[in-house]
């Protein structure tokens, strides 16, 4: 792909060369097929187009200096959408077909894996939805996964460098016992008005609070929230928030680095404690917060207050990227080579 400037690349889509569709009808998932077109042709009273029964993921394939390209723990993903599938009556797709797609979507678009230098990824989507002609609020009767790639380089504008946040108490992006803990859709359209409203005032994202008592840390639109504080690596449970697999990631890297990891309800207030503090994803890797304004209160907390990534943050993110990029040893089998 000589025509592409692998390091100035954003996170957007560029046309690939394939796509990869499988479909599940009368109870059972068929052949994965390879597709050259960004179409898809589907019926108008669509489940997905209704009732929203539409569930995708993101990972990401790298290439590394000896030019192999490495995915990063796509088991996981795999999971993660059998999950989404339970949480909105769709079909399981198993592992297996999950892992086999992928490879076979990477390898078919080769050309598009960012070189080794540039730091950017190959983005990996996956999603699934409902399919067949249904106007009663009731599961699909068929569904399509599918797979589309796309080289990206950062999510956030600043890459690396830290960004504002933002408190808006007026909205949520997912409801107590609601879709929060699984990758749907929904989730992010109910996330565009608050997202709009803080992109508008110039922050990055924005940092929800639990939408039952507001009073704990849930997560950012797009990302899962951390905070350092002296030796402790501190990230919210919560029913609402997506299991991040990258958070998941670092906070076994954060162990090993002889952190300790606190995965619990994290008071709104303690922010104002906190040494450092980021957003992490596979978008996203790791994006260091600089200020958290609470809007409703008018209240500012800054956290890097020489506007850097603090040290930890640093740390761990050269980690997870040399773990990614095949420049330090994948001692917990995250990695999977696409041959
Ligand atoms: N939280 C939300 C709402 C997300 O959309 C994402 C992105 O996938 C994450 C967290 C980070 O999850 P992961 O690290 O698995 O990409
Ligand atoms: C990801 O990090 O893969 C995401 O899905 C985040 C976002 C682009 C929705």
């Amino acid at each position: 792909m000589e025509n592409l400037n692998w390091s100035e690349l954003g996170f957007g889509y560029i046309k690939t060369d394939y796509n990869v569709r499988c479909y599940y009808r009368d109870g059972k998932w068929g052949e994965l097929e390879v597709s050259s077109s960004e179409i898809i042709n589907i019926h108008m009273a669509a489940t997905c187009l209704h009732y929203g029964q539409e569930s995708f993921e993101g990972l990401k394939a790298f290439r590394g200096k000896d030019g192999k390209i490495r995915v990063f723990r796509m088991d996981e993903n795999a999971k993660r959408m059998q999950s989404s599938s339970r949480g909105i009556k769709m079909a399981e797709l198993p592992v297996e077909m999950f892992e086999e797609a992928v490879r076979k979507v990477v390898k078919l678009n080769e050309r598009f894996v960012p070189p080794y230098e540039s730091g950017a990824a190959l983005y990996i989507r996956p999603l699934m939805i409902g399919l067949g002609a249904q106007v009663g609020v009731k599961p699909a009767p068929e569904y399509m996964f599918m797979i589309f790639v796309t080289p990206v380089g950062p999510y956030f504008k600043g890459g690396f460098q830290p960004s504002k946040v933002c408190v808006l108490r007026e909205y949520d992006r997912a409801a107590p016992n609601g879709t929060g803990t699984i990758k749907v859709g929904g989730n992010y359209a109910a996330s565009l008005v608050a997202g709009e409203i803080a992109h508008s005032k110039g922050y990055a994202a924005v940092l929800y609070l639990d939408p039952k008592e507001k009073k704990y840390l849930d997560e950012c639109g797009p990302a899962n929230f951390f905070g350092i504080r002296g030796n402790s690596y501190i990230t919210p449970q919560s029913h609402s928030i997506l299991p991040s697999i990258t958070n998941k990631s670092l906070q076994q890297l954060a162990e090993d680095m002889g952190l300790t990891v606190e995965r619990r309800p994290v008071p709104f207030e303690e922010i104002a404690t906190f040494d450092e503090a980021a957003e992490c994803g596979t978008a996203a890797v790791i994006a260091p917060i600089s200020q958290i304004d609470d809007l409703d209160e008018n209240k500012s907390f800054v956290i890097a207050k020489d506007g850097k990534p603090g040290p930890v943050c640093e740390k761990l993110y050269h980690k997870l990227r040399a773990i990614q990029y095949g420049d330090e040893p994948d001692t917990y089998g995250w990695i999977s080579i696409i041959e």
